[in-house]
């Protein structure tokens, strides 16, 4: 009889524990925004930003992708996917975040900026914070974020390279491609030193080849601007990305054993070993859109 009344009373109190575990909000960790980003356009940035996305979304990882080049949005060609509305409608109220976030391959969430959003620094000071506040729900959907900016050292793309905290930027080994890389290392350096800085070579021979351009930009860089830059790494130059552009199919699931996946699939890992490794104060899609609006707002 005692037994059974206390049995009872255990599960009660453990029904009670689970409700509360139920209701209480779990821990929201804001996700890591990385931007991609070129000095010269047509390097393989597009390519890269959905594959790497994908590439990440195979490992477990919740992933969004923000189309933010305006000159050439074409994550749609690409994928596939048109997302009918972008984050301007959100920014003007038109829309909700939900009703702009499209569903790419392995569940990845694609979603475009639009030309308004630039309009950051003009909206009224209430609809800009309601319009950061919203953003929550899109940091609470995702745990890696990848931004392709489109490429040059406008204004408009590096309003978001110099807001964020990690820009990767992609080069060719050609030399136009390396001289307006450290361009824009430069410039990205110069209105922001805390942003981290990773290169990828792409369309190289071999590795040896990524290697040597990325220790050129290194010398540079620490020479002329005294700041360190790292290496993410290289994708071979390979005719498989053409046909997967062509078929519609990213090539990290058309082709993975290709030579040019094999380099996305380890771009992949080195990522994560570095967030894993040398972790940045995650600060979300939330933060880099505040920060863009404070250094627009500055630049009026
Ligand atoms: N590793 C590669 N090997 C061969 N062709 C590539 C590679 N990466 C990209 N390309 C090709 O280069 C062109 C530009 O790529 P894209 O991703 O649109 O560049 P960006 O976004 O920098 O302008 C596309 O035709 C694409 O198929
Ligand atoms: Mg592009």
């Amino acid at each position: 009889m005692m037994t059974e009344i206390s049995q009872f009373r255990d599960q009660a109190q453990r029904l009670r524990q689970l409700a509360q575990e139920a209701n209480k909000p779990a821990t929201i960790v804001d996700p890591r925004v990385i931007t991609i980003s070129s000095g010269k356009g047509g390097v393989g940035k597009t390519n890269l930003t959905v594959n790497l996305g994908i590439a990440l979304a195979q490992k477990g990882i919740r992933v969004g992708i923000l189309d933010a080049d305006l000159g050439l949005a074409n994550l749609d060609i690409v994928l596939g996917v048109i997302p009918e509305y972008n984050l301007s409608h959100v920014l003007r109220g038109e829309k909700s975040i939900q009703d702009v976030v499209a569903m790419g391959p392995a569940g990845v969430k694609i979603f475009a900026g639009g030309s308004g959003l630039y309009d950051l620094a003009n909206v009224p000071q209430a609809q800009l914070v309601r319009f950061i506040d919203g953003l929550r729900d899109l940091d609470g959907m995702i745990d890696v974020c990848l931004i392709d900016t489109g490429a040059g050292i406008g204004r408009q793309v590096m309003s978001f390279v110099s807001a964020s905290q990690e820009a990767v930027i992609v080069t060719t080994p050609e030399p136009t491609a390396v001289t307006d890389a450290y361009g824009m290392i430069k410039v990205l350096h110069e209105s922001n030193p805390q942003t981290r800085i990773k290169i990828v070579v792409n369309m190289v021979n071999d590795a040896s080849e990524g290697w040597a351009v990325f220790e050129r930009l290194k010398t540079v860089s620490q020479q002329f601007l005294n700041t360190g830059i790292s290496y993410l790494g290289s994708v071979e130059e390979d005719p498989t990305v053409s046909k997967s552009v062509r078929e519609q199919r990213p090539i990290v699931i058309g082709y993975p054993n290709s030579h040019a996946s094999r380099g996305i699939f380890r771009l992949a890992e080195e990522l994560l070993r570095v967030g894993a490794t040398d972790p940045l104060p995650r600060e979300g899609i939330k933060g880099i859109f505040q920060r863009m609006a404070r250094r627009l707002q500055r630049s009026f």
